[in-house]
């Protein structure tokens, strides 16, 4: 059975729930794991004040034994404190269309004139979820040495440069960034930038990149197009609100390139197969190539702002403003936990598929013959 999850829950509803299907037996599990991934998600400049409000209290209700997975489903629950604040009702403004959000277009699909019911699942307050699901996903992979991270590449038209030579020094250097940019002195025009969008009621947008390091090759396959990795990470990260591009590798940079350029030369070093450039970030043909798995996603400025766009009343067809309520000003940061989440969702799903097994160790082992064959392969 494929790994899979299904989530429910609204953004002021009394809890978010997800349930996670067909995990192996024996990964260990740390709550206190899943809780700062959530605080990371949660806190950063730029966020609305409900991100204060909320504490994210992460429970598992069920699938663990002595705090490690045992085969049977792991139901998980958040619950919501913002309910208190803004009630279910959407604070009187549930007939008019927010532009940019799915209001309008999901009003028209199931045939309401009141916004919240599709406001509330539509909202963002859901990757919060997402995140615990993913942090679940790092366990597996942790279980195997793959690590996924992620740093802030832009936010609005300040860009970083960071050396990413070494994934140990990115992480300290975003980890210690308050918009998590590896960069420290455009980290700091990032926050100036959010600073000043906020004084003047707008929102800013940008771009995180993604790495996983130490993913073997033979995730996902060239056979069918729905099994490819590459297009299974661009559909999952693009789910996510707010992302609007996905770039595996060097894509776009790519793009404009002679062909001969583009691509990766593949060469022997002491028996072991290298690539001197990675611009294929990692996947060719839809398969890992062991190779770092090298992601860029690209979020729109969130809609919602104090200068506010036209729309209509749904009910009434009258021609009114946005409505303003709490927002966000730049989720970016945020953006990156959660792209992050959903990277290590999808890979772990493609290692299950590749080396499946009921208990993590059999997972283990599949994997390090898997390793050791491509060595003794190579070998002159
Ligand atoms: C973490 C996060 C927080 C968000 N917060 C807000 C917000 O406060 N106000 C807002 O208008 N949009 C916010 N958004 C964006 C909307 O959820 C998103 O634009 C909307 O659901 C429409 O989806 P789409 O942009 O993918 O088409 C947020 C997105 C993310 C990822």
């Amino acid at each position: 059975m494929t790994l899979r999850f299904l989530t429910a829950g609204d953004s002021h509803g009394s809890c978010l729930v997800g349930i996670i299907e067909s995990l192996p037996a024996g990964v260990p599990i740390s709550l206190r794991d899943i809780r700062r991934d959530l605080r990371r998600r949660r806190t950063s400049p730029g966020r609305s004040s409900r991100q204060k409000l909320e504490e994210d209290r992460v429970e598992i209700l069920s699938g663990l034994w002595k705090g490690r997975t045992t085969g049977a489903p792991v139901a998980i629950q958040i619950p919501n404190a913002g309910r208190k604040v803004a009630g279910k009702g959407g604070g009187g403004l549930s007939t008019v269309a927010r532009p940019g959000h799915a209001d309008l277009a999901g009003c028209l699909k199931y045939g309401l004139s009141e916004v919240p019911p599709v406001s509330e699942r539509a909202s963002a307050r859901s990757t919060a979820m997402r995140v615990a699901i993913g942090s679940i996903a790092k366990a597996v992979l942790d279980r195997v040495s793959i690590e996924v991270v992620s740093h802030v590449v832009s936010i609005g038209d300040v860009e970083a440069r960071p050396d990413t030579s070494s994934v140990e020094r990115l992480k300290r250097a975003t980890a210690r960034s308050a918009v998590r940019c590896a960069d420290a002195a455009s980290g700091r025009e990032m926050l100036r930038a959010i600073e000043s969008a906020s004084r003047e009621g707008h929102s800013l947008g940008g771009s995180v990149e993604v790495l996983a390091v130490g993913v073997p090759p033979g995730l996902g396959s060239h056979v069918s197009w729905d099994r490819k990795l590459d297009a299974r990470l661009a559909g999952a990260l693009m789910s996510v609100q707010s992302v609007k591009a996905v770039e595996i590798g060097a894509g776009l940079e790519t793009s404009r390139m002679r062909g001969v350029d583009a691509q990766d030369a593949i060469v022997i070093e002491d028996g072991m197969i290298t690539r001197p450039t990675n611009r294929a970030g990692g996947i060719e043909g839809g398969i890992s190539n062991g190779e770092n798995v090298v992601v860029r996603v690209y979020a729109k400025p969130i809609p919602t702002a104090r200068r506010c766009l036209p729309t209509i009343d749904l009910e009434t067809g009258e021609t009114r403003e946005s409505p303003f309520v709490r927002a966000d000003v730049c989720v970016v940061p945020a953006v990156g936990v959660i792209a992050e989440a959903v990277v290590a969702w999808e890979l772990a799903r493609a290692l299950l598929e590749k080396f499946g097994g009921d208990h993590m160790e059999e997972i283990e082992t599949r994997v390090a013959e898997f390793i050791a064959s491509i060595a003794r392969r190579n070998r002159p």
